[in-house]
This record gives structure tokens, C-alpha cells and sequence, in this order.
């Protein structure tokens, strides 16, 4: 019987080749990039908080929508040591943490924001189902901050692997925004469960 190459997964594929040469630091900045172009959701001046931003993909991207007159805060467990522009602030936190402390959260972030995106993961089990609760925690987590910091007409885009949570979380965010979208980008690895959460109007 043939046997799968464990690591087959992380061969360099068309949009990993593609992010090397256009100078961003993962192939996810494509998800945002569709995302983006679909939904239009970051506008200049906008301010955008960016939660498991490391590498930097995201940042990198969402700094040039934004603009210099715009603000985007990065946050995530690792230090990112991407170059970014002067008005992206990265800071090394657990999501997790900062969303049972709404202040300590906001007084970090620096007030209200536009747009929270999450395009946090967990680490992975192998096992769907863990692995999906473990997704929906953190989906929970950028939920409970994006209610907390956006203002009224802000916007949300969350990542989270599709599981039996699924229904129970879309239906919080259709309760906290005026419309909910559900949408796998292009670029998405053929095998992944993920797909992103779209909150769009903040009520
Ligand atoms: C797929 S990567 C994000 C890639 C990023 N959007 C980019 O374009 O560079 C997922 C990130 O989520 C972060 N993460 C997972 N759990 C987290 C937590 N509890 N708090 C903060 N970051 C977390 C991981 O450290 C990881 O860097």
C-alpha cells in the first residue's frame, strides 16, 4: 500500500512560492487578500486589530490598506520579527488571557478599533474533533474581544476549523453583527477543515 508523505502538506505550493516572491513572511496573507477583495472590509485610516498575527503576513497586508493614518496592532504568543511599517505595533500576549480582562485589553489595544481579525490556530492533535474544539476557544476568545473594542458598523473575520461547535458559534456572531458571512478562500489548503467567519456591522 502506498504510503502518504507525512510532510507532503508542507511542500512550498503555488501561493507558498508566491508569497517568497512577492516578500511576505506566509501564504495566508492570500486568504485575506480574497477575503478582502470579495468583502472590502479594511479601508484607509481604518484601525485594525490583528489577533495570531506572526509571522506577519496579515500585518504586512493590512498596513498597506490602512495606511500611515491608519493603526494596526498585532497580537500573538510569538514575537514577530517581520519588518513592518511605523503604524503596526506588535505585541507577545495570549488571546486567551487578554480576552477574560476587557480593560487591561483595551488600555493594550489603545481604544476602539474598525476590524479585529483572528487568524489564530491551535496547535494540532491529529484529532478532528479536539482539534475543532480547540479552534472554537480561540474563535470564542477574538469574539468576546472584537463585542469588547469594535466600534458600532466594525467588522470581524475569524478563523476556525469546522466541527460540531460550528452552528453554535456563527450563531453569536449573527446576534452581534448586522450581517454573517461564511467563506473558504481559494487559497486554502485543499485539505484543510478551516473557514472564516465574517461579522460585518457591529451592532
Ligand atoms: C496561522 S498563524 C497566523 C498567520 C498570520 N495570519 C500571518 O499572516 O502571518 C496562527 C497564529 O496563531 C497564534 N496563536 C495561537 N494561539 C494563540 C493565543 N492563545 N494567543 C495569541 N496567539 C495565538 C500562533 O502563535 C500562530 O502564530
Amino acid at each position: 500500500m502506498k504510503r502518504r508523505n507525512p510532510k507532503s502538506r508542507q511542500q512550498p505550493d503555488y501561493y507558498a512560492k508566491r508569497a517568497r516572491q512577492e516578500n511576505f513572511p506566509a501564504r495566508s496573507v492570500y486568504k485575506l487578500q480574497e477575503i478582502q477583495k470579495k468583502y472590502r472590509l479594511i479601508k484607509k485610516g481604518h484601525a485594525v486589530l490583528d489577533l495570531g498575527c506572526a509571522p506577519g503576513a496579515w500585518l504586512k497586508y493590512t498596513a498597506d490598506l490602512t495606511g500611515a493614518r491608519g493603526r494596526v496592532v498585532g497580537i500573538d504568543l510569538k514575537p514577530v520579527t517581520e519588518k513592518l511599517p511605523p503604524h503596526v505595533r506588535v505585541l507577545t500576549e495570549d488571546v486567551m488571557g487578554l480576552a477574560e480582562d476587557p480593560d487591561k485589553c483595551s488600555a493594550l489595544i489603545g481604544g476602539w478599533v474598525d476590524a479585529v481579525l483572528s487568524d489564530m490556530a491551535p496547535s494540532t492533535t491529529g484529532k478532528k474533533d479536539v482539534d475543532a474544539a480547540r479552534s472554537y476557544n480561540l474563535g470564542r476568545a477574538a469574539l468576546l474581544i472584537a463585542e469588547s473594542l469594535l466600534t458600532p458598523g466594525g467588522v470581524f473575520v475569524c478563523k476556525v476549523f469546522q466541527g460540531g461547535d460550528f452552528e453554535e458559534f456563527v450563531g453569536r456572531v449573527k446576534s452581534s453583527f448586522e450581517a454573517c458571512r461564511i467563506y473558504k478562500p481559494q487559497s486554502t489548503r485543499k485539505e484543510s477543515k478551516e473557514t472564516y467567519v465574517i461579522g460585518i456591522g457591529r451592532r
